[in-house]
Formats: structure tokens, sequence, C-alpha cells
């Protein structure tokens, strides 16, 4: 497994291109299923998440071209020539289950491996399969698969989330897009990538009022053609990078950053002190010398402060100037980058949910372990300011999110290299 090691101290300067959103590709490539013409989807990123999500496809007969090329994907399922999503892949990467919506409505029944808990947490998808329900769906779990049928078709209904939940959001909007009659989603999802997903349904011929709002409303069409869709640039990734300079002093402009994407997260970088202008089509963060304040934060479903910045704004706040409480509301356990900042000699009190960051003048570089994708790149944020260096192991989490993480931070002055595992 491949390690990270980063060595800390300079000042960032420079600029960083941001790809197209992970989260948005990874539920408009199974949209692909609801068509038989090809669905291009333009500026997707080259990550392992989406490598796989290629794989699940061109398992159940989707031909899939130009991954690598200039980030085009070129996806077609003139025919599903099998509707079982096998536990093997559905296992690496739970955004699996969203290839089970759009094959139910094309072709009246799917088999999808239930895709089980992960490090962050148990990550249930009942909410997927009673929305499912609500539009007429008959489904039988067995053997840790759910086996779903309608055999005269989804017919259109009204469903209210319990809870926000964005994949379920997602699985029930593309199914509901071929039900027949009009479906009403109440308290739905309203990150951006929900909004981009309804941009390229639209694109391909559905009638979606509503995306980005709490209520959806879809009207039914008989069948959907194909598109070209640029996926929207990554807000968690631009989130991300913004924090760079905030860590070690400089300056860095995101290319492609969008503020209108990150606005309750830049609130409170501009709480912290730190500088966040807008520019044409790129935003610029800078830091002055001296400490970061400190932010208290709490996680929420869009508009609020997203789930995946909790752990980088953390690793932030470990050198604030004060008392910071981070309380994280969406999943029950996404604070394992605690335990390998406080390696780093963070001073880090984690209640339950809440986590009290009491801030430390500085960071010792230590041998870290990644433990899921936002809190690995976390720990590398933390390593560009620490004293001397942080070797950050398992990094194949990283390449699930983050397009040649080093790279990029090495084009703005970091000193972070990549070292190739033996196993
Ligand atoms: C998406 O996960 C993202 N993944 C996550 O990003 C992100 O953290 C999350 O949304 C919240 O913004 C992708 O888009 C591929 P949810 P998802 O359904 O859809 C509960 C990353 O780092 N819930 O909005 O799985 C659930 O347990 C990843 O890129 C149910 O109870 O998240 C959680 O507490 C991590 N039943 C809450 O809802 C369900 O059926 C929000 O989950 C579904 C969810």
């Amino acid at each position: 497994m491949d390690s990270i090691i980063v060595k800390g101290g300079q000042e960032l300067h420079g600029s960083i291109p941001i790809a197209g959103a992970k989260n948005a590709c990874l539920t408009l490539m199974p949209a692909t299923l609801l068509t038989d013409e090809p669905l291009t989807l333009t500026n997707a990123p080259r990550l392992s998440d989406i490598a796989t999500m290629s794989t699940l496809l061109e398992s159940l007969g989707v031909e899939v071209s130009g991954l690598q090329d200039g980030q085009v994907q070129v996806l077609s399922s003139r025919q599903i020539t099998n509707h079982t999503a096998d536990y093997d892949i559905v296992r690496k990467m739970r955004a699996s289950i969203l290839v089970l919506g759009p094959m139910l409505a094309r072709d009246g029944h799917a088999v999808v491996s239930l895709p089980g808990g992960c490090a962050i947490g148990a990550r249930p998808v009942d909410l997927h399969l009673k929305g499912l329900e609500a539009l007429g769906a008959e489904l039988d779990l067995r053997d840790g698969y759910v086996h779903a049928k309608a055999a005269k078709g989804l017919k259109g209904g009204t469903f209210e989330f319990p809870v926000v939940s964005v994949g379920a959001t997602e699985n029930i909007l593309m199914a509901a897009t071929l039900a027949k009659g009009t479906t009403v989603l109440k308290n739905a999802a309203r990150e951006p990538e929900i909004v981009d997903l309804a941009d390229c349904l639209t694109r391909m011929g559905a009638q979606i009022d509503g995306a980005g709002t709490s209520t959806i409303t879809i009207q039914g069409v008989d069948s959907l053609h194909g598109a070209t869709h640029p996926v929207i640039i990554d807000r968690i990734e631009l989130g991300t990078y913004m924090l760079a300079p905030a860590f070690t002093g400089g300056s860095v402009e995101l290319l492609g950053g969008r503020l209108d994407l990150v606005e309750a997260f830049a609130a409170k970088l501009d709480e912290a002190g730190i500088s966040v202008e807008a520019g044409e089509n790129s935003i610029t963060v800078s830091r002055k010398n001296g400490r970061v304040n400190a932010v208290d934060v709490v996680t929420a479903p869009h508009p609020g402060f997203p789930t995946d910045l909790q752990a980088q704004f953390m690793a932030l706040m470990c050198t604030a100037n004060g008392v910071s409480v981070l309380e994280e509301r969406i999943f029950e356990n996404r604070f394992m980058h605690a335990p390998e900042l406080m390696r780093m000699g963070a001073n880090i009190d984690v209640q339950g949910g809440t986590a009290t960051v009491t801030g430390v003048d500085k960071l010792k570089g230590a041998p870290v372990m990644a433990t899921d994708l936002r809190a690995s790149v976390s720990l590398i944020l933390a390593g560009l300011a620490a004293e001397g260096e942080t070797v950050v192991n398992r990094v194949y989490h990283l390449d699930r999110g983050y397009e040649r993480v080093e790279e990029k931070l090495s084009a703005c002055g970091a000193q972070i290299e990549r070292v190739k595992g033996n196993v």
C-alpha cells in the first residue's frame, strides 16, 4: 500500500485546478441505465471510485469508454444484459446502490447487493427501499440482496424522507423519471449534486421541478434519450484545497472554484480570519501569518456545513487560537481522524458526536493512518504545517476521492511525495 510523505513548513503559492465532482459522477453514471442511448459525461474525475462504478456498470452490460482521455466518460446501455449488482463490487463502494432505481425503472426488475456499512457508520439504505416502494416497487430482502420487482412498471407517488438522504433522493429521483404519473419527494436532499443530476436527467428528456429545494416534483415520461452533460465541479475537493493555505500561510487560487457551492464553509473560513475572494471562474484563499481563530462547526445537510469537510476543518482548528467545538450530526462515527491528529500533538476531546479542540502552537509530524477518504486528506493538510515529517499510510482511501493530490499540492510549493508500497 502506498504512503504519502509530507514535510511541513512551506508556505503555499500558486493555483490548483478543481476536478469534476466524485459524488455527482457516481449518480450521473447509473443514469445511463434509464436509456438505450449513449450518455456522455465531460469533466469526469479520474478516481478509483469512478473506475469501480464503471466496472459495475460494465457487469450489467453497459459499454464504457473514454474514461481516461480528457475526462470524458461515454456510457451506453443499449440493453441491460445482467440485472444483478454483485456483492463483490457493491461492498467496495456503497454508491453502487444507485443502480437499483434506474434498473428497476427501465426493465421492471433488479437484484442489488445490500452495501453494508463502512468506517464512518452503519449507512443503512432503508430510505432507498421505502422510497421505491412508494413508487409501487415490490421488494424482497434475502441472502444479503434486494430483489426488486415492478412488473407493471413504477407509478408516481408521494414520499416524505424522515431524514435528509442524498443517495436515497438520487435513487428515487432517477426511478421517478420513468414512473407513470407524478411523483412528489418531500424533505428531499438539496445538495448541488442533486441539482446536477436533475440538470442531466432534464437534458435526457425528464420533467423535473424543484431540484435544489426540499420538494421535488417529477412528471414521468415514457422514455429518456441520450445526452451530453458536464459534471459539476467537486465542492468537497474545492473546500479541501481552500483550507491548504489556511494551514501554511500564502495564497492559492482554486481554478473553477464557485463560491455558491461552498457558502456555509466559506463563512466559517471568514470567521477563522482567512481571506476568501471570488474571481471570474476561481476562488483565491490567503492567510497572512498569525494563528487562525477558533470557530465552532455543526455539520448539516446542504446548504449547511458539509460533513465531508468536517475532518479537514478539525485539522485546521488543532492549531487555532482558542477552543473549537465541532458537532458531527450526519454520521455516527466520523471522528476517526481525531486519534491520528492527537498522534501529531493535537488536543482533542471526543464525546459521542461532539469533538472539542483546544488549539496548540504547532503540530509535530508523525506516522499516521488513513481510515477513510476525508480523514486521509485531513492528515495530509495537517502535515503541511506540522514540524518535521508526516507519513500518511493506506492512502488508497485518498485515491478514491482525490485526483493526484501530491501533484496538485507540490505545484504550489508543498514538500510532498508518494512512496509506492510493496504490498
Ligand atoms: C452521500 O452519501 C455522499 N456520498 C457522502 O460522501 C456524504 O457524506 C453524504 O451523502 C452526506 O452528504 C456520495 O454521494 C457517493 P446520506 P449517502 O444518505 O447518500 C442516513 C464522501 O466522503 N440514511 O445523505 O450515503 C445515513 O445513515 C462520502 O464523499 C439512512 O438512515 O448519505 C446518514 O446518517 C462519505 N437511511 C444520513 O442518512 C438511508 O436509507 C445521511 O446519509 C440512507 C441514509
